[in-house]
């Protein structure tokens, strides 16, 4: 039932340091890391302090069953593993989340805020646009949404964009982004993925470890 092939075995057991695994579809790569959380486990290190990360949702609630069948059904583990400390096996999207609601307060949010889709961060752009009087015609909401996005990917916050606008049309944007960040906020929303969440996380991390604030940008 257990049985790893000697590439896998070294692979499980090389718990110094990282590890890279290349190899090919059902070759065996989720049997390598499900056994090497068992393994660490088995060697003493908590289980709440691992973190498996992958791509999708099928892929991470696939990884997540396995890792929950193989401590429900491993005799050698000294201890039943409780659900609250089992690795933390999700998606990058959903640590991202999972961190921020953590650490809510940070972002002036509670832990209860939603995530707006493309469609709410529009209607809160049209919003602005209306409180400012602006046309929608000459201030298309999705290319103004479009620039805030690009320059969140930058990692710039709001503040450091108004400081270094250099033309009407990025003033504007500043502008409306403010009001647009307002808006979110009293909704209790939370800007898609693409968007608010790197750098809600961004701000997560740099009130938590200072000294890392380059790493998720
Ligand atoms: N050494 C092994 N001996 C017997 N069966 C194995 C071994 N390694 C993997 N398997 C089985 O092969 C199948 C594929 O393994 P696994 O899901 O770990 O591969 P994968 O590389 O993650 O696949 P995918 O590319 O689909 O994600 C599973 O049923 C697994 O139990
Ligand atoms: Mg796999």
């Amino acid at each position: 039932m257990t049985a790893l092939n000697d590439a896998q075995q070294r692979a499980v057991e090389t718990t110094e340091g990282p590890v890279l695994i290349i190899a090919g579809a059902g070759a065996g790569k989720t049997r390598v890391i499900t056994h090497r959380i068992l393994h660490l486990i088995k060697q003493g290190t908590a289980p709440s302090s691992i973190i498996a990360i992958t791509f999708t949702n099928k892929a991470a609630k696939e990884m997540r069953d396995r890792v929950h069948a193989l401590l429900d059904g491993n005799k050698d583990l000294n201890r039943p593993v409780s659900m609250r400390e089992r690795p933390f096996v999700s998606t990058f999207h959903s640590l991202g989340v999972h961190i921020i609601r953590e650490n809510a307060a940070l972002l002036g949010l509670t832990r209860h805020f939603t995530i707006a889709d493309r469609s709410d961060s529009r209607r809160a752009i049209k919003e602005a646009l209306e409180r400012l009087s602006l046309d929608p015609k000459s201030f298309d909401p999705g290319k103004v949404l479009g620039a805030i996005s690009r320059a969140k990917g930058e990692g710039l916050t709001r503040l450091a964009y108004t400081d270094r606008v250099s033309s009407y049309f990025e003033e504007t944007i500043a502008s409306i982004w403010d009001i647009y960040d307002s808006v979110l906020a009293k909704e209790k929303t939370l800007e898609s993925m693409s968007t608010r969440i790197p750098t809600g996380f961004n701000i997560v991390l740099q009130n938590i470890w200072p000294m890392n604030t380059k790493t998720f940008a």
